[in-house]
């Protein structure tokens, strides 16, 4: 399912509206060039996520924990360059967790994300973003759709 915004507040605005639909455990995974919006959308899920702590993306560090409702994890794979980094780094404990997991640069551990992982891609269009969602629940995704 697609969606245009045309404002970084109107990504949170999806980010938030997404989260309500996240279960415990669920693994969120993002693509998209730098400047693409992972980290503005991720503030939103995280917002609606009940995260009260503003989400950064500090230079060094490849995952922070945020307390919500459940914990949520926010992973930065920039800086690795592939899976067996991502494994060495502890990914799959939290991917199995029952937190929330937000992955940026997602494709450098494509191969340890789970089955039921929801992708997310972003693209810079004219005018805003473009910000695919696939992988939620067909019922889950018309819930989204039709908020937006
Ligand atoms: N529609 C939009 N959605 C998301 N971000 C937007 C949008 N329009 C402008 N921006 C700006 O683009 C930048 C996106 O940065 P960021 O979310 O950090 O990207 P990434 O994490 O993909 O590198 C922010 O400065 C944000 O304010
Ligand atoms: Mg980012």
């Amino acid at each position: 399912m697609q969606f245009e915004t045309r404002t970084a507040e109107s990504t949170i605005l999806l980010g938030e509206r997404l989260a309500q639909l996240l279960k415990p455990g669920a693994v969120v995974a993002l693509y998209g060039e730098l400047g693409s919006g992972k980290t503005t959308l991720i503030k939103g899920v995280a917002r609606g996520l009940g995260v009260r702590e503003p989400v950064r993306s500090p230079s060094f560090v490849i995952i922070t924990e945020y307390a919500g409702r459940v914990p949520v994890y926010h992973i930065d794979l920039y800086r690795l360059n592939n899976a067996e980094e991502a494994s060495a780094v502890g990914l799959e404990s939290y991917l199995s967790s029952d937190g929330v997991c937000l992955i940026e640069w997602a494709e450098r551990a494509e191969s340890l994300l789970p089955a039921a992982t929801i992708r997310i891609r972003l693209e810079v269009i004219a005018g805003g973003r473009r910000i695919e969602i696939e992988g939620l629940a067909p019922e889950l995704m018309q819930e989204l759709k039709q908020f937006g």
